[in-house]
């Protein structure tokens, strides 16, 4: 469970969020709206890369910015760009670094992190240079990386921008069938078909939390 209770943010005078209070419960929920406003704020929230400035969030009870630790432990946190967060000079030590903490031998681990490669669709890049990979390739390591540490609640912000119709299709189904709780951030509304809920963010504020077809509609209608 992921509560934001009143919580407000400013970067400086900067007021970016306001009054938002969110129970988010269900297993795949979006947060749409325009540039600029807030959705990252509040994603980072989530594993507490940011801190509200007013209000709270909680995440099964524990608050990220004081129980980082903890919190990050469950929730696991995707970038738009993959490059900051590979870590390591190859796609397989970059997975097996995540598995560091599940007290394998390290052949084993390397196993694991080439089967886990395999899996999203990077079988044979085990031993390729991470910073080789196609931007789309550093994507779907990033998120392999990230899967490894088995989380409980997955962030992604912005995940299939670098992405090919078919590395995109792809991450779709590999989200269908994940049973972690799912936040993501996107502008990509095709990615929406299958979620529970998506939240309209617009000028820091809540505007609209529904089923995705009438909380789009909602998106759609502020554009035009
Ligand atoms: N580190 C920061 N310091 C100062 N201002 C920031 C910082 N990060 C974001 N902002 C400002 O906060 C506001 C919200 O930014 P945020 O990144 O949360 O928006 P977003 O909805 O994710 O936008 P986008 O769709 O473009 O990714 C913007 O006005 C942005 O300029
Ligand atoms: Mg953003």
């Amino acid at each position: 469970m992921i509560e934001f209770e009143d919580v407000g943010h400013s970067y400086g005078e900067r007021v970016v969020l306001t009054g938002v209070d969110l129970r988010l419960a269900e297993r795949r929920v979006a947060f749409v709206g325009a540039n600029g406003s807030g959705k990252s704020t509040l994603a980072r929230m989530i594993n507490g890369l940011v801190a509200p400035t007013s209000g709270r969030v909680l995440v099964d009870g524990l608050d990220p910015s004081r129980q980082g630790r903890e919190v990050r432990r469950r929730v696991g946190f995707v970038f738009t760009n993959p490059d900051s967060q590979i870590v390591m000079p190859t796609a397989g030590e970059d997975v097996a670094f995540s598995l560091r903490r599940a007290g394998l031998p390290r052949r084993e681990r390397a196993e694991r992190a080439a089967a886990l490669l395999a899996e999203y669709g990077l079988g044979g890049y085990a031993d390729h240079p991470a910073h080789q990979l196609s931007g789309g390739q550093k994507q779907v390591l990033a998120l392999c990386a990230v899967l490894a540490l088995d989380p409980a609640v997955l962030v992604c912000d912005e995940p299939t921008t670098l992405l090919d119709l078919r590395n995109k299709r792809r991450f779709v189904e590999l989200l269908g069938g994940l049973e972690q709780q799912v936040v993501l951030v996107t502008h990509d509304l095709d990615l929406l078909g299958g979620f529970d809920r998506v939240v309209v963010i617009d000028g820091g504020r809540v505007v609209a939390d529904d089923e995705p077809e009438p909380a789009l509609r909602h998106y759609r209608a502020l554009v035009t």
